[in-house]
């Protein structure tokens, strides 16, 4: 039969090889970067109604004409694999009606895998992890500049110092209304150069064509208009804010004419981070974001609801960041039962002792496979379950009310008689490396 392998491109993280907690150290400088700033984490479902990815993402979108994944339930009802958090996050504020004059402002924050049908490449996955932030009922410049800030600065925090910012504005509607004019006017006279996938987009939505990848359409943007010269003094004073307070934030940024983003959902303000070491190759995006000032009307809400937020790509973030100095081990027991008659004498004094030491906080595994020798045990102990130390319970052992405990690692031989009263002082006390256990005024 053939061995099953997992979806393409989506994978498995592996425990023993210290991926998982870098994923784990990532997630948790996340959250505390979101509590610094007054998010609070909000979990919603993998999959939604196909619908809410049509009409918040924008059915233009590669996101929705191409890389969702989406399939009928047993119900018949189309349902799509989210491929990315902000449209289920509102979608969850309008249904819970979380933005009220009692909460008028409201930030949310999320950590979760996203789904898209892309080809699988170096830092482009079909199954991606997204840390994200949004905040909803406040439209101030401030909001933008301090969100991006926060982006910028999880990032510090990562040690991920190669990174620029590429900050835009795509206006308002007014604005919008003029430069798709501008665009069509333009691209109306090259229709023929123009990819058969913008020319179709041409008429429904231009600025889509600007976010092509198709060679033909890149050669024709440099030339494009660009949104700045089409804002109405409203959105480029707003824009002229955020650039300040941006700057007096520190944050450093550049001004890119060209950010369009691929999503449709955008108003204002946009960025995109980008990273600059070289570690990602043609993937570069470890997030993006912006404001969104429409998709709470657009998703059925009530009012326009001003909005803005980002996601950072987690694969993305990983491949950039550096990697840290080897940190000390924490204590990490393996108790290993001997071949005594009966066994069980010895089980039972192995998981009393080990239900002792987790009380007390330190990592316990019971390795109860007295038929095997104990030399393999240690060294899968040492080498595998990544034990500092060895508790072995024998005949004697037992007899004595002690364990012997020996230090694992390189060039270390001491074994030690340990009374069970005195072994977690004993394990704390005595450092994991670079002193003899006699130093320690263990017994
Ligand atoms: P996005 O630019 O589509 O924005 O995705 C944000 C980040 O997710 C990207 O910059 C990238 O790091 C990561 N990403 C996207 N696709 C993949 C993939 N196939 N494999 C690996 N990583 C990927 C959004 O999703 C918006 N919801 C951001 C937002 C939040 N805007 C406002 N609020």
């Amino acid at each position: 039969m053939a061995t099953l392998q997992a979806v393409k491109g989506m994978n498995d993280i592996l425990p023993g090889t210290g991926e998982v907690k870098r994923w784990q150290d990532l997630e948790a400088k996340f959250r505390r970067t979101c509590v610094l700033y007054g998010f609070d984490e909000v979990r919603t479902p993998l999959c939604e109604y196909i619908e809410l990815f049509k009409r918040g993402v924008g059915e233009d979108t590669d996101i929705v004409e191409k890389e969702m994944y989406t399939f009928k339930d047993r119900g018949d009802r189309d349902l799509a694999l989210r491929p990315e958090g902000t449209a289920s996050a509102v979608r969850a504020a309008i249904e819970h009606n979380v933005v009220s004059p009692d909460n008028p402002v409201v930030r949310w924050c999320y950590l979760g895998p996203m789904f898209r049908a892309e080809r699988p490449a170096k830092g482009r996955y079909r199954q991606f992890h997204q840390f994200g932030a949004e905040v909803y009922g406040d439209n101030s410049p401030a909001v933008d500049a301090e969100v991006i800030g926060l982006a910028s600065s999880y990032l510090q925090s990562l040690g991920i110092e190669k990174f620029v910012i590429h900050v835009n504005s795509l206006g308002g509607p007014e604005s919008r209304a003029a430069y798709r004019e501008a665009l069509v006017a333009y691209y109306s006279l090259f229709r023929q150069r123009l990819s058969p996938e913008s020319l179709a987009r041409l008429d429904r939505n231009p600025l889509r064509i600007l976010d092509s990848k198709d060679p033909r359409d890149v050669e024709l943007r440099d030339l494009a208009p660009k949104i700045s010269d089409s804002l109405t003094d409203m959105d480029r004073s707003h824009f002229q804010r955020v650039c300040n307070l941006l700057r007096e934030l520190g944050v450093h940024f550049v001004v890119n004419e060209g950010l369009v983003r691929g999503l449709d959902y955008y108003t204002s303000t946009v960025f995109e981070i980008i990273d600059t070491s070289n570690a990602l190759g043609a993937q570069n995006a470890l997030g993006g974001g912006g404001r969104y000032d429409r998709l709470f009307k657009e998703l059925g809400g009530h009012n326009d609801q001003p909005a803005f937020g980002f996601a950072l790509g987690v694969e993305r973030l990983l491949l950039s960041v550096p990697q840290a100095a080897e940190e000390t081990p924490p204590v990490r027991a393996v108790i290993l039962t001997q071949r005594v008659d009966p066994h069980e004498d010895a089980c039972t004094v192995a998981l009393r002792l080990a239900k002792i030491l987790r009380a007390a906080g330190i990592e316990t595994i019971v390795d109860s496979r007295a038929q095997y020798s104990l030399k393999p045990r240690m060294r899968f102990a040492q080498n595998k379950l990544k034990a500092t130390h060895a508790l072995t319970i024998g005949g004697v052992e037992l007899a004595n009310n002690t364990v012997r405990v020996k230090r694992l690692g390189a060039g270390v031989h001491d074994a030690t008689e340990v009374s069970f009263h005195s072994v977690i002082e004993y394990l704390r006390g005595i450092p994991t490396t670079g002193c003899s256990p006699d130093e320690s005024g263990a017994p």
